[in-house]
């Protein structure tokens, strides 16, 4: 009987786990057992979609909020903290900006909040924008057409070091092009330690600058990093 159901069970590609999940229900009626299949058979699928959206996030490495300390960060009026933590702006679809001196924890939130978003069930990408750029400019179509499929999927899109390093022309336009594809669509989080005025130093051009910070910036928060380097700090203390 088992290899039967477990023929079914791949003829529906239902999950494999079906096998351990029906033999442990405890019901009284049909019904009962019906549901909880069904329900378990939901959590399941479910759970293996936020394991796969973790894995195709491009983090490096993975972060919590949990510890996480944010007395150096000044936030603005129009977010507290409880209302970033619960992930209200990814809801309304509006953009941070996380900016401060090198070492100062704005990957690691970037990266915190991205893994909260998947874990509430939402898709979250993340870039180094270098590589996000290197990326669109291998002239792969194949590969090209994988980055804009993942980030027009995805809730949030996490643009980390941005500024760190110059841009061609051709890349400022792409970046252009996928800040712009994003307006009102979906979140961005940015990390920076590049104030806006000086963005055109790797942008290239004003007028791609001008249009790039106003689409960023209308429906955005400025998060201030204000505090010393942990990585400083944590090579000090040993
Ligand atoms: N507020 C914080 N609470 C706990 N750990 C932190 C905090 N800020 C930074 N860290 C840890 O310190 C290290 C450096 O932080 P992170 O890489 O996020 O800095 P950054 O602001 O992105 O720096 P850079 O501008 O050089 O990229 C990481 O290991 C991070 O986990
Ligand atoms: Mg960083």
């Amino acid at each position: 009987m088992r290899e039967e159901i477990s023929r079914y069970q791949r003829k529906l590609k239902l999950s494999t786990n079906l096998m351990d999940i029906y033999p442990a229900i405890n019901a009284q009626s049909h019904e009962e057992f019906l549901l909880e299949l069904l329900k378990k058979l939901c959590e399941d699928r479910e759970e293996k979609r936020r394991i796969r959206n973790l894995n195709n996030a491009g983090f490096q490495v993975l972060k919590s909020l949990e510890g996480y300390d944010f007395s150096q960060i000044r936030f603005p009026e129009s977010l507290l903290l409880h209302n970033l933590e619960s992930l209200e702006f990814l809801e309304k679809k509006e953009n941070l900006i996380l900016y401060g001196a090198v070492g100062t924890g704005k990957t690691h939130l970037s990266v915190a909040l991205g893994v909260q978003a998947i874990n509430q069930g939402k898709k979250a990408v993340f870039y180094r924008v270098h590589n996000l750029i290197n990326q669109l400019e291998t002239g792969d179509v194949k590969e090209v057409n994988k980055v804009h499929k993942k980030i027009k999927q995805a809730d949030l899109l996490i643009l980390d070091e941005w500024g760190y390093l110059p841009l061609h022309q051709e890349g400022a336009r792409l970046l252009f092009d996928i800040i712009s594809s994003c307006y009102e669509t979906k979140s961005v989080i940015i990390t920076t330690n590049i104030e806006f005025g000086k963005w055109k130093g790797f942008l290239f051009d004003e007028k791609l600058t001008a249009a790039i910070v106003d689409r960023l910036v209308h429906h955005s928060h400025i998060l201030i990093f204000t505090g010393k380097s942990y990585r400083m700090t944590n090579s000090l203390m040993k």
